[in-house]
């Protein structure tokens, strides 16, 4: 495990930027595992930037995304496709046939999970997975549980989870209740994971995640057995691992 120590939230963007694109230019055919939350937004404005001066080609490149609100349709503002669509896919030259986002309208979770987990599976494998973290130490949607999960599945949201998203919705009751996630063996099965922390909130969990044992009930523990995990985090993220 890698962790690089940056002054802020835009420092952090800018590194994890550089590392994706780094990435595209090796391999522009690549597979990336993406993440939604306000983490990575800055992550993606500055791929944007770069893809608008001529630096980055997104043509060829297949995406995976980490997880889905059931019950959300694509074309719903809090859906995690729709945010990938407004943050990232329709400001690049993206084929969007090959960015896949767990469906949140197919209600059978078992034919959902079990599809999208050979859509994963077809793409031939994750090159480099960009992971958000919760204050709770979620990835994904893993939350604290007694074991990891392996595959997707369909989740319960914890009330600490509904409550840290309620600020994008009108009410705390639209939150959906449920979400398709990616499990901690999809993720762990990524060639590179990239995981961005920023602010306070995440100190705990980065702290537990990086120095504490390694438990489902923090499932980012799990990635101190990856052997290519580098994790950006600002000054506030990183204050109780100094
Ligand atoms: C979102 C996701 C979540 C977020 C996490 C942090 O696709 O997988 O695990 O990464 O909830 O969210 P933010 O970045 O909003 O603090």
């Amino acid at each position: 495990m890698v962790i690089y120590a940056v002054k802020d939230y835009e420092e952090m963007s800018k590194k994890a930027a550089s590392i994706i694109g780094a990435q595209i230019l090796m391999k522009p055919d690549a597979v990336l595992g993406l993440a939604t939350g306000s983490t990575p937004v800055g992550t993606y404005q500055q791929l944007v930037k770069w893809y608008e001066q001529g630096d980055l080609d997104f043509s060829k490149l297949t995406t995976v995304n980490l997880d889905e609100y059931k019950g959300l349709p694509g074309d719903n503002d809090q859906s995690y496709r729709y945010f990938m669509n407004t943050n990232l896919f329709d400001h690049v030259n993206i084929n969007k046939e090959n960015t896949f986002v767990p469906n949140g309208l197919e209600e059978d979770a078992a034919y959902e999970c079990g599809r999208y987990d050979k859509v994963i599976e077809a793409t031939g494998g994750v090159d480099l997975q960009l992971l958000g973290i919760g204050g709770n130490g979620h990835i994904g949607f893993n939350e604290p549980s007694d074991s990891f999960e392996k595959g997707t599945h369909c989740v319960a949201l914890t009330e600490s989870t509904i409550q840290a998203n309620a600020r994008f919705f009108d009410s705390i009751d639209d939150v959906p209740k449920y979400a398709y996630s990616m499990g901690v063996g999809n993720i762990m099965s990524a060639k590179k994971i990239l995981l961005v922390a920023s602010g306070q909130g995440k100190a705990q969990a980065v702290y537990d995640s990086c120095f504490g044992p390694i438990t489902p009930q923090v499932p980012a523990s799990a990635l101190q057995l990856h052997t290519d995990v580098v994790i950006i985090a600002d000054e506030a993220a990183l204050s109780l691992c100094r």
